[in-house]
């Protein structure tokens, strides 16, 4: 076990854990932050996804070691941000939402890309999206709900 010091949703957090732990075991096991979901547990299906200094990861393959000194953001952390509530807003009016476990990944991603690129197009947002895996939409109707995101949060972004 070691000691593992990093800011997670904005507050400094000091956790003893074994360094190989998955983040994701930590996140969802330990702090109770379980926006964070398991899916494939390989790196496939962006289900875990967080954000770890502004870039999108898979927290499922992250060793806790390696955040060490690192800005982590959670579903739960974007939340509750204006721009974490535009997205929510535009998944649910464009219907992006179905069972809801692919959604907090799908948000992750849709802050990423839209950190780089505020004002994307479709194209761009498919290809932005493309590391996290939706087995109920068929994804169009995410891909609506990104773009309503960028156009209603202009300047959030
Ligand atoms: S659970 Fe991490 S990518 Fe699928
Ligand atoms: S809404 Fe069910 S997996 Fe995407």
């Amino acid at each position: 076990m070691s000691l593992v010091s990093f800011t997670l949703n904005g507050e400094p957090v000091s956790v003893e854990a074994d360094p190989l732990l998955r983040l994701l075991d930590l996140l969802r096991e330990d702090l109770g932050l379980t926006g964070v979901k398991e899916g494939c547990g390989e790196g496939e299906c962006g289900a875990c996804s967080v954000l770890k200094d502004g870039k999108i990861v898979n927290s499922c393959l992250i060793p806790v070691a390696t955040v060490a000194g690192c800005e982590i953001v959670t579903p739960e952390g974007l939340r509750d941000t204006d721009r974490g509530k535009c997205i929510v807003e535009a998944f649910a009016e464009s219907g992006a939402v179905q069972c809801g476990f692919c959604t907090p990944g799908m948000m992750m991603a849709t802050e990423s890309l839209l950190r780089k690129n505020p004002d994307p197009s479709e194209a761009e947002v498919r290809e932005g999206l493309s590391g996290n895996l939706c087995r109920c939409t068929g994804y169009d109707m995410i891909v609506r709900g990104v773009l309503l995101a960028a156009k209603k949060g202009r300047g959030l972004w």
